[in-house]
């Protein structure tokens, strides 16, 4: 059941396309998109560029496997596809969904400090409406409730209780199927996370340390492939708003509970607040 590699739509020479073996599901800011480009660098991986919400959105899921796969790049038959769409992992459907396609994928699941991923949550929803010339309240009205306490109801601090959404995924998967990549250290030190991926899935590798640099003016890693240097786009790695102390505080201790429940379910701990 690892392989679904056929029957495949073909393009008229050897290369078909195949449905994933891997998907990367989340997490929302977590970093997803630049763990897919930076898995792309693998010569044996080819990568769906836009996320395709086939498991979450009703209206694709009802086309049938079949629709999947046409939005799967054209690949060569020893290549991995991958695909990554961030609201998998948040949405209760999906798990099932993504084990009756095939029980035995391999899963990417990228988390992140939890608050801070709150933040980058707010930030892009903000840019959403900017680009919309929208106005949008600040991060405090979302976080603060009137009478002075967090607003627990605010929908991206429930995506960064990974526990809880993790817990769906493990009625279907176990935990051996499911790689955690850590975000912050994606961010500071790709390589070594990338290279665990490799190993996660049984990848030759191939990714070297010389293909990622340091770009100061970006302030993030950036890829060199071939000789050609690219970062990502500029809606990754945005400044986040500035949150007072005491608020940014009861935020962290908010998310103590929760990432303790974490670390018990995947067996390892994390470098957050
Ligand atoms: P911020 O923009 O809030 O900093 P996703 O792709 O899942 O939406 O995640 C976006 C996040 O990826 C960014 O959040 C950024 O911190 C992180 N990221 C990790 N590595 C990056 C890189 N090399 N370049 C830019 N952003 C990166």
């Amino acid at each position: 059941q690892d392989d679904l590699r056929e029957p495949a739509a073909t393009n008229g020479s050897a290369q078909q396309q195949q449905l994933p073996q891997t998907i990367i599901i989340g997490v929302r800011k977590g970093g997803t998109r630049a763990l897919l480009e930076m898995l792309s660098l693998h010569p044996d991986v080819a990568a769906a560029e836009n996320e395709v919400h086939f498991f979450d959105w009703e209206e694709h899921y009802r086309l049938g496997l079949g629709w999947y796969r046409s939005q799967m790049p054209f690949s060569w038959p020893h290549q991995l596809t991958v695909e990554k769409t961030p609201a998998y992992f948040t949405s209760p459907q999906v798990p099932a969904r993504v084990y009756h396609m095939n029980p035995a994928i391999r899963l990417l699941l990228i988390v992140r400090d939890p608050a801070e991923r709150v933040l980058s949550d707010y930030t892009q929803v903000f840019y959403n409406h900017r680009q919309k010339h929208k106005p949008y309240p600040s991060i405090k009205e979302f976080l603060v409730r009137s009478d002075g306490r967090l607003n627990v109801d605010y929908k991206a601090l429930n995506r960064s209780l990974y526990h809880a959404h993790l817990q769906g995924w493990l009625r279907f998967f176990p935990l051996r199927r499911i790689h955690l990549v850590d975000g912050d250290r994606l961010i500071k030190d790709p390589f070594p996370e990338i290279q665990k991926v490799e190993r996660f899935l049984r990848l030759a590798p191939q990714i070297n340390a010389s293909n990622f640099y340091f770009n100061k003016t970006k302030g993030f890693y950036c890829l060199r492939d071939s000789g050609r240097d690219r970062c990502l786009h500029e809606s990754k790695g945005r400044a986040h708003p500035q949150v007072d102390p005491k608020l940014l505080h009861k935020l962290h201790e908010y998310f103590h509970e929760p990432n303790k429940k974490f670390f018990e379910l995947v067996g390892r701990t994390f470098d957050w607040h």
